[in-house]
C-alpha cells in the first residue's frame, strides 16, 4: 500500500477528528493508499501536546512555515479559523504541497477566487472538505439524481444543515461568533459548504436566490473566560433558491441554522419530483425514504446499514456515524489524488468551492437589499 505523508495546520476540534480518521486506516478494505500524519503545527502548545499521543508525528511545531519546509510531507490539511485559510492556503501551494482545506475555503468570495487562481498556476492537488455526502443515505440520493428523469418534474429540493446548540444563551462564544474572525457570511461559511456541496455536484446551480438571514444572541460570555464577547455573526440563514434541476426550474431552498431546536447536527436533503423523490436525514442514519407514484402515492422506509461508498470492516447491518464519513471523504482525497476516484463521489472541488461564496455573496446582498437577487457564475 503507498502512504501519503500529512502535514495538519490547526490541530483544533477537525484536527483531532482526522487524526483519529487515519489512526483507524485499517477499517476501509482495498484501499491502495493510507494517510501518516508526520507533523502538526498550531499556534496553541497546549493543543499540539494532545498530538504526543500518535507516534508517526515527528513534527511538531507553533509555525506552520517550518512545517511547509519539511520535505516529507506530501500533503497538507488545514483547519484554522476562517480569516485565517487564504494566506496558509496560497502558502500551501506555493509551498509546492497538495491540500485538503477547511470550508468555506477562504473567508469570503474575493479570498476564494484568489485561492483558485493560485490553484490553477499550480502543480498542487487542492479540494475542500465536506463529509456529510459520503453518508450512505445522502450517497444513494445523489447517484439515483445523477439522471433526475424518472423523478418526473422535479418540483422541490430542500437540503440543509441544523445545529442547536446557540439556543444556550450562557454557551461561551468562540472565534465562530464573530465576524472579523470567521468572515461577514458567518453561518453560511461554518454550514454552508455541507448543504450546496451535493446540489452543486449534481449542477444544481442557484440562478437566483431570496435570504433570510437571523443574528442570535448579540452577547455571550467569553470562552477565555471575558464576562462578555459580542457576537455579531448570521446565526440562521434561509435561502430561497431557483435552479435548473433536469428540464424544469425547481424551487431549492437551502438552511444553514445554528438555532434550530432540537438538532444536534442535522443533515438533510430532500428532492421531490411529480413521479418521485428521496429524503434522506442523519437524524435517522440509516433510513432512505424513496417517494413512488403508481396506483398509490407511497414513501417506501428502506434500512441502509453499513453501506458506504468504500468498502470498511465493519459488518453490514451497522450504523454509519461522523468519524467513518470523515474516512470516506479523506479516502476520496487520496484516491482522487492518485488518479485512482474513478466513478466515485470526489471532495469538493474549488471551482464548487469559489461558486458557494458567489452564493453566499448574493445571499448578503439580498439580506441588504430585501431584493432577489441573479446569480451568474464565472
Ligand atoms: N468539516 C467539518 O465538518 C467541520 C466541522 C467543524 C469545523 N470545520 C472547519 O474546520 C476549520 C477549523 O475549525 P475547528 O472547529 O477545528 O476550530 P478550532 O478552533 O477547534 O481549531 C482551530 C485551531 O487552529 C489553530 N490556529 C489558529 N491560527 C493558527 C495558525 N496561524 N497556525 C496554526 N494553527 C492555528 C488554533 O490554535 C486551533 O487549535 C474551520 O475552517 C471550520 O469551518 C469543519
Amino acid at each position: 500500500m503507498d502512504t501519503v505523508n500529512v502535514g495538519m495546520i490547526g490541530g483544533g476540534l477537525m484536527g483531532r477528528e482526522m487524526a483519529s480518521a487515519f489512526a483507524r486506516w485499517c477499517a476501509l478494505q482495498d484501499m491502495p493508499v493510507q494517510p501518516v500524519l508526520v507533523a502538526v503545527a498550531d499556534t496553541n502548545e497546549d493543543v499540539l501536546e494532545w498530538f504526543q499521543k500518535i507516534p508517526s508525528v515527528t513534527q511538531q511545531v507553533t509555525d506552520y512555515h517550518l512545517l511547509l519546509r519539511n520535505p516529507d510531507i506530501d500533503v497538507c490539511y488545514v483547519a484554522v479559523p476562517h480569516t485565517f485559510h487564504e494566506q496558509i492556503y496560497l502558502d500551501v501551494i506555493n509551498a509546492g504541497k497538495d491540500l485538503l482545506a477547511e470550508k468555506p475555503f477562504g473567508v469570503n468570495q474575493g479570498a476564494a477566487q484568489r485561492i483558485v487562481e493560485a490553484t490553477k498556476k499550480s502543480d498542487s492537488f487542492v479540494r475542500c472538505s465536506s463529509e456529510f455526502p459520503f453518508m450512505p443515505g445522502a450517497h444513494a440520493v445523489y447517484q439515483a439524481c445523477r439522471d433526475v428523469a424518472p423523478l418526473g418534474r422535479v418540483l422541490e429540493v430542500n437540503a440543509g444543515f441544523h445545529h442547536a446548540s446557540d439556543l444556550d444563551p450562557s454557551k461561551p462564544a468562540n472565534w465562530k461568533r464573530l465576524s472579523s474572525m470567521c468572515g461577514d457570511i458567518g453561518v453560511l461559511g461554518d454550514l454552508g459548504m455541507h448543504v450546496v456541496h451535493l446540489p452543486l455536484r449534481l449542477r444544481w446551480r442557484p440562478q437566483t436566490v431570496y435570504a433570510q438571514l437571523q443574528k442570535g444572541y448579540p452577547r455571550r460570555p467569553g470562552s477565555g473566560g471575558e464576562a462578555e464577547v459580542i457576537c455579531d455573526t448570521w446565526d440562521n440563514a434561509a435561502l430561497h433558491t431557483w435552479a435548473m434541476v433536469g428540464d424544469h426550474p425547481a424551487a431549492m431552498r437551502l438552511e444553514m441554522k445554528r438555532l434550530a431546536p432540537g438538532a444536534t447536527n442535522t443533515w438533510y436533503i430532500e428532492v421531490l419530483g411529480t413521479d418521485g423523490g428521496f429524503r434522506y436525514s442523519t437524524r435517522e442514519p440509516k433510513t432512505l425514504w424513496t417517494f413512488e407514484r403508481g396506483d398509490h402515492q407511497e414513501w417506501k422506509r428502506t434500512e441502509l446499514g453499513f453501506s458506504t461508498p468504500f468498502k470498511a470492516v465493519t459488518g453490514g447491518i451497522f450504523e454509519v456515524g461522523f468519524p467513518d464519513i470523515i474516512q470516506q471523504m479523506w479516502a476520496a482525497y487520496l484516491l482522487e489524488r492518485g488518479g485512482l476516484l474513478g466513478d466515485h463521489f470526489g471532495c469538493v472541488t474549488p471551482e464548487e468551492a469559489l461558486m458557494s461564496h458567489q452564493l453566499f455573496s448574493a445571499a448578503l446582498e439580498s439580506e441588504q437589499t430585501s431584493r432577489v437577487i441573479q446569480l451568474r457564475y464565472a
